[in-house]
């Protein structure tokens, strides 16, 4: 699959299949009119399974991070207070965009690898004061799944706005947007959809519009407004469903993998995806590497770990290895794990399969050498 020599194992953007890039290369056709509205249909509705949801999908031209600054902004007023579940660099990030849009926004730190408790959010959300919780499902900079059902259910008895970061989480884990009352969730093409990088769904449930049309007008932009969004979809459904210009090519490619992936049952796909992620760890392991999340709580699409002990500094020499032996190409740390972890996405079955055998012979191959 891998492109010339290299083979892509970071925690996204992954290699695509070949039906996938076939679509990307399609000729580029309008982003309105029946043919437009029946690949835009057939994208949201895939993602719309995976977020076990009524509400709307928006496909947003951009990377997750915008979406989640869309989100963010349409969601909740400036000066509003909310609780951020910090566990690593992209829950930090969602720090940065929760303020970046005036909030008043409170971390609950934890070191990396760590999850949050339900128990820790209560004591924070118990003190009355916050409007929303924004929580990162999978932080992709460590492998740690934080257990969000339980943590829904607490900002549920506090009756608190949720909004989720899915970005590496969505389409591998369970995600019941419905029923724990999560608001807004937001992913990226690149991830577990099996799409090329540059589209950022937003999963809207029906229960977020009472707030979101509440907030009022000021600071929202308006393409990163949901309302427009929303306006378009309402007002031209068969013909110009979105406000803007598409990314027309990128949006058939991801049409193309939900739709393909349509065809697997939802808990036997999430089933397959965590037992092969167990399989990787457990490989890893036994090759003397610590993984930075615990394995109660390990995501299953990313894994992040340290080398064997008295081989601490070797991780940024792992990686070269790794892509000059063998061309896989896999991902250093971030923030303060920077030079200290190898991270290694598996998204795709060519990640689960074929990559993950190629990365476990190729670590033991390193061992052996040096
Ligand atoms: C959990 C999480 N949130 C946000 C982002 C940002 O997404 P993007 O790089 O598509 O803007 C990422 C990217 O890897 C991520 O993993």
């Amino acid at each position: 699959l891998g492109s010339n020599s290299t083979k892509l194992m970071i925690p996204g953007p992954i290699d695509l299949e070949p039906d996938v890039l076939a679509a990307l290369g399609q000729q580029v056709i309008a982003h309105y009119g029946p043919e437009w509205v029946k690949i835009y249909t057939e994208a949201r509705d895939g993602i719309r399974r995976y977020a076990e949801t009524d509400g709307d999908v928006f496909l947003l031209s951009a990377s997750g991070s915008a979406g989640l600054d869309a989100a963010v902004g349409s969601l909740f007023a400036p000066g509003e207070r909310v609780l951020v579940v910090v566990n690593g660099y992209f829950s930090n990030r969602l720090l940065l965009i929760a303020r970046g849009n005036g909030l008043d926004a409170e971390p609950l730190e934890m070191n990396p690898g760590n999850v949050a408790t339900a128990e820790g959010v209560r004591s924070c959300l118990k003190t009355g004061s916050y409007d929303g919780l924004l929580i990162c499902h999978s932080e992709t900079a460590t492998g740690a799944l934080n257990p969000v059902d339980e943590i829904c259910a607490v900002a549920n008895e506090f009756g608190v706005t949720i909004l989720m970061d899915s970005v590496s989480s969505f389409a591998a884990c369970e995600t019941r947007m419905d029923e724990w009352n999560v608001s807004i969730c937001c992913t990226a093409s690149q991830k577990a959809l099996g799409g090329p990088p540059g589209v950022a769904p937003v999963i809207v449930s029906p229960i977020a519009w009472e707030r979101i049309n509440r907030v009022g007008d000021v600071g929202r932009g308006w393409y990163t407004d949901l309302r427009t969004w929303k306006s378009f979809v309402e007002e031209m459904p068969d013909y110009h469903p979105q406000p803007a210009t598409m990314s027309v090519n990128i949006i058939r490619a991801l049409a193309t993998s939900v739709s393909r992936q349509q065809k697997e049952d939802l808990a036997v796909r999430y089933a397959r995806m965590a037992a092969s992620a167990a399989e990787l760890r457990s490989r890893v392991r036994s090759l003397g590497f610590t993984t930075v999340a615990p394995e109660s709580h390990a995501s299953p699409t990313v894994t992040a770990f340290f080398p064997p002990t008295g081989r601490e500094s070797e991780a940024p020499a792992i990686i070269q290895y790794l892509q000059d032996e063998v061309g896989l190409v896999v991902a250093k740390g971030m923030g303060e794990l920077d030079s200290r972890v190898v991270r290694t996405g598996h998204m795709s079955d060519a990640a689960y399969g074929p990559y993950a055998d190629l990365l476990v012979e190729t670590l033991e191959s390193y061992l052996q050498s040096h």
